[in-house]
């Protein structure tokens, strides 16, 4: 579904030319949820951006389904770190503000929105604004709001980063759940060896900017919520660690 061919982005700033990423080449089977780890400032946002259209390869192609990455190809959701809510629209109306756009009746909105919120445990908080709610709370609407439209690409930039551990679990293992069940292909940035390890079917790990993919690990081993406890989750966390130590 998606396919990185010699990708390469080189921001020009007043300091001269910044390479960013350099040649990616990478294919995402449809329905494979992958995470990409790596340094600070190696590339993985940009990386995102670039599936998202929001910045354009100096070298290479990007494509999703044979068509070329652009802006505002509606099948794509993104969840950026900060959640990017509107803190003057409660939850339910952050909710359903992508269907609002697509000019679908209130009814309507409310029902497709209330069987996510319910699902992800916030639907008794539907009237609260975003500054009432808790830290993961607010990433539950932020999930809610990102699949309403029934994307089937959902890029996701380090989004449980700023959580406390026990919350960051609950919020893996609840995205782990809703995409078992709605099988959309994901791609999400982190820098957490445990969560790569956790969610991602492929870890693709990055090298120092200018990033470029020092290995692509397989990890068929994830898909459920006990993977957690077993030897082989341990072993591939000692395996991306080592991908890491090695750049
Ligand atoms: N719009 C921009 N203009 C110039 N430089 C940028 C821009 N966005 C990011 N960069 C730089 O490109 C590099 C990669 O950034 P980014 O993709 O955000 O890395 P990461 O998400 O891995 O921390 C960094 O050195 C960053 O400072
Ligand atoms: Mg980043």
């Amino acid at each position: 579904m998606i396919k990185f061919e010699g990708a390469s982005v080189t921001y020009q700033t007043d300091a001269g030319p910044h390479p960013a990423l350099s040649g990616i080449d990478l294919d995402i089977p449809g329905g494979e949820p992958c995470v990409v780890i790596g340094p600070t400032g190696c590339g993985k946002t940009t990386l995102l951006f670039l599936l998202a259209g929001l910045v354009s390869s100096s070298a290479g192609s990007v494509q999703i389904d044979g068509d070329q990455a652009l802006r505002g190809r509606r099948e794509t959701s993104l969840i950026l770190q900060q959640h990017g809510l509107f803190p003057w629209k409660n939850a339910l109306a952050n909710v359903t503000l992508g269907l609002t756009i697509r000019g679908i009746p209130r009814g309507e909105r409310n029902e497709q929105a209330g069987e996510l919120m319910r699902e992800l445990g916030i639907w008794d908080i539907r009237d609260s604004y975003p500054p009432q709610l808790s830290g993961g709370q607010k990433q539950r609407v932020a999930i809610a709001r990102s699949l309403v439209t029934e994307p089937d690409l959902l890029l996701m930039d380090e989004p449980f980063s700023a959580l406390d551990a026990m919350t960051r679990e609950t919020l893996q293992n609840l995205l782990l759940r809703i995409w078992k069940e709605r099988n959309f292909t994901f791609l999400m940035v982190s820098h957490g060896i445990e969560e790569a390890v956790f969610l991602g079917r492929r870890i693709v790990v990055l090298s120092e900017r200018p990033g470029h993919i020092l290995t692509v690990l397989d990890n068929p081993g994830m898909g459920a919520e006990s993977f957690r406890l077993s030897d082989e989750f341990h072993r591939q966390c000692i395996q991306v660690r080592r991908a890491l130590e090695d750049r």
